[in-house]
């Protein structure tokens, strides 16, 4: 899988201490490794050093996708913001981005302009019913190169349902299959639980991206989240790994905001994403307007927060293809 392809030559900044850039067409990225590499001694939010993450250059081909579920079993922590968010963000750097709403909220479908009530089939008829496949369900977005597997409450139903399936814990991965090899990303935004619905997700992915709020009880239930990972990895899906914490609706004019962000990184170290979402009112103005804050208001820094995950989340797997 070829995901990123970090620019080999930028040189606009002289305090980027880079690698030269490599002749090998086979590694345009040059021999750095360039998650690692810090501008300067600017300390980000997180208190560590702030890396360089480059600007990706366009893909030629995709797929297959890398599936990342978004998940805390707490609620209103920015699961399907970040979805929205960094699935747009990725895709406007030219990743095809598959959306997988996975709550029966249907938070995600109607974040992207959706009304879960009219919908015809959804992804309970693609877990249910056999002869549904993922193609009939899909939805194109108001955003290009991104396409959506919406819910609505029916999905309800399908953690009781599949109760009584035969690898009850595999059927979503099964179901998205046929479609992965057509994208470079799926993102699943998971419901605020640890339930069937949410080891499914487990199941299918390669990935685990914690969305945290940064306030006082951000902490409380990510032993158990961890716990649950844990157990997926060793019963059902040994080739998991946690993507990534991220701090989200971060206030750094609040010392309460500054120790909440402190705490997580001495919990979780780099497991903690360099990129900090702040809080600011964009955030449920884009959803009431049903579109992602990078196209409702694309120079805000939200927009430019979830675009700097995409690059930092890029330069992520780039690192682990390279290891
Ligand atoms: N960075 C932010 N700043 C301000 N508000 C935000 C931010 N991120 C999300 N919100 C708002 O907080 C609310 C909860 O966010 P979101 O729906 O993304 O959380 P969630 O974890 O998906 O919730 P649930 O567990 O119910 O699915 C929404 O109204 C959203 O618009
Ligand atoms: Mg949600």
């Amino acid at each position: 899988m070829s995901l990123t392809r970090a620019e080999s030559a930028r040189g606009s900044s002289p305090t980027v201490s880079r690698g030269s850039a490599s002749a090998n067409p086979e590694n345009p990225w040059g021999d750095t490794k360039t998650a690692t590499v810090t501008v300067g001694d600017t300390i980000g939010p997180t208190g560590r050093p702030r890396p360089y993450f480059p600007e990706p250059i366009p893909l030629t081909e995709h797929g297959p996708a890398r599936v990342i579920a978004m998940v805390n079993q707490k609620g209103g922590v920015g699961k399907t913001t970040t979805t929205i968010n960094l699935g747009a963000a990725l895709a406007e750097v030219g990743l095809k981005v598959l959306l997988v709403d996975f709550d029966p909220q249907g938070a995600l479908s109607v974040g992207l302009g959706i009304n879960p009530l009219q919908l015809d089939l959804t992804v309970y008829n693609l877990l249910m019913e056999r002869g549904i496949t993922a193609h009939d369900v899909l939805l194109k977005t108001g955003v290009d190169g991104m396409d959506l597997l919406p819910s609505n409450i029916d999905l309800s139903a399908a953690e009781v349902q599949l109760v009584t399936e035969v690898a009850r814990e595999q059927v979503l991965g099964r179901v998205i299959a046929p479609l992965l090899p057509e994208y470079d990303v799926c993102l699943i935004d998971c419901q605020p639980s640890l339930g069937l619905l949410t080891i499914n997700a487990l199941t299918a992915a390669h990935g685990v991206m914690v969305p945290l709020e940064c306030e006082f009880f951000a902490l409380r239930g990510v032993a158990l989240l961890m716990d649950t990972i844990q157990k997926v990895q060793e019963r059902l899906n040994q080739d998991l790994v946690i993507e990534g914490l991220l701090a989200t609706m971060y206030d750094a004019r609040t010392l309460h905001g500054r120790e909440v962000l402190a705490r997580v990184v001495e919990a979780f170290d780099e497991q903690v994403f360099h990129t900090v979402i702040n809080r600011t009112v964009r955030f449920p103005d884009a959803t009431v307007a049903g579109e992602p804050i990078t196209s409702f208001d694309p120079s805000s820094l939200g927009a430019n927060a979830y675009r700097e995950l995409a690059r930092e989340v890029l330069s992520r797997w780039q690192y682990a293809e390279e290891e």
